[in-house]
């Protein structure tokens, strides 16, 4: 999972050189960062569906490749050699897939790719077997591909002065929820390797602490400078002139521009504007859907109130208090400087006319 330094959340491990399609996806499980490093073995349809569920996996490009490998891996399960028997068994795998987080779109967009391309494969059951393992492995390198693009791009549309930058950044964009390298956590790779990089901030990223202990795990364990902050100090480390930068991920984003990230980035965008501070969200294609107009169509996950009112054992609210736990929030474009894909960075106004015609899946 870890070679070179480098983390990849979720890869594939074929059993053996003549059987490949007899392999099993290996998740590194993200509920037991940072205190453990474990690793989870995923041989099915469904454990990969709770995996997502659970977050053993998250973030937006990591959920959509592993849900790749879970169609793959539901498909090798079916049990016959017609060809529109074996079609019509894998809509339920992926609809089962489908339901599991409704925010981030790449999960439809990379399920959607795989039944397209079994529909689209011509020939035998095992040869569309075979076919649906190579695209969720092709998925899976070119959002490696992609991020390192994203970093490189988002690298150029940074300030160009201080020279070295302090940047912040909400929740975890890294390697963690990408298939490696990561979006916004890729910009800060970037900048690290190339000397324009002081320190990141990285908000905690309440209630489930991605921030904390995601993105901080990431950074210390390549050793890039990083000071952590509750959620409630961003402001306050702005008005300081602390903050040169804010770079974040997104879960959506829709056709104008608007993008929907983790609970919380509305309100930095917020800040960030009131203090002139440039305000990039760092996002593949994938992530972009124009479907929906405007944000206000983007399907916000609820989590457990658990979330919310218990940390690790402890209650720290009154029983008879009622709690609302949205997971994601939306950032109007007008806050965002630009979107870094890897096409380049783009104010949000131009994204359609700039990349709507390249997302043919
Ligand atoms: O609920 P999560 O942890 O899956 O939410 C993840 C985020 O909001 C990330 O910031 C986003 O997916 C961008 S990931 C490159």
């Amino acid at each position: 999972m870890s070679s070179n330094n480098q983390v990849f959340p979720v890869i594939w491990n074929d059993r053996s050189p003549t059987d490949t399609l007899s392999g099993h996806v290996l998740l590194i499980d993200q509920t037991r960062l940072p205190n453990e490093y474990g690793v989870v073995e995923i041989n099915r349809y469904d454990d990969m569906a709770r995996a997502i569920e659970t977050m053993i996996v998250r973030g937006a490009p990591a959920i959509g490749v592993a849900a790749a490998y879970g169609v793959f891996l539901g498909a090798r399960d079916i049990q016959t050699s017609d060809r529109g028997e074996f079609l019509a068994q894998l809509e339920p795998i992926a609809q089962r897939l489908r339901a599991t987080r409704p925010t981030a779109v790449n999960l439809f967009w990379a399920i959607d790719r795989m039944v397209k391309t079994a529909h689209q494969t011509l020939g035998p059951v095992d040869y569309l077997k075979q076919t649906l393992l190579d695209t969720a492995k092709a998925i899976n390198a070119d959002d490696v591909q992609t991020c390192h693009l994203i970093g490189d791009y988002g690298l150029q549309a940074l300030p160009a002065s201080p020279e070295k930058l302090r940047i912040l950044t909400h929740c975890n964009a890294g390697a963690l929820a990408t298939a490696g390298y990561g979006t916004a956590l890729g910009v800060v790779r970037s900048a690290w390797r190339e000397g324009r990089l002081e320190r990141v901030y990285a908000d905690e990223t309440r209630p489930r602490l991605q921030g904390a202990k995601l993105t901080a795990w990431e950074c210390v364990h390549e050793g890039i400078p990083v000071t952590v902050i509750t959620d409630n100090m961003a402001a306050h480390c702005m008005q300081r002139g602390m903050i040169d930068a804010v770079v974040v991920g997104a879960d959506r984003i829709a056709a104008n521009g608007d993008a929907a990230n983790k609970i919380g980035t509305y309100s930095v965008a917020l800040v960030a504007k009131a203090h002139n501070i440039p305000f990039f969200v760092a996002a593949p294609l994938s992530t972009i859907d124009f479907a929906i107009a405007d944000g206000s169509q983007i399907p916000i996950e609820e989590r457990d109130p658990g979330e919310v009112h218990t940390v690790g054992e402890t209650l720290l609210c009154p029983v008879g208090a009622e709690f609302y736990n949205p997971a994601f929030d939306v950032t109007p474009a007008a806050l965002i400087n630009a979107i870094i894909t890897e096409y380049g960075a783009i104010a949000p106004a131009d994204l359609k006319d700039q990349l709507a015609s390249k997302q043919a899946v």
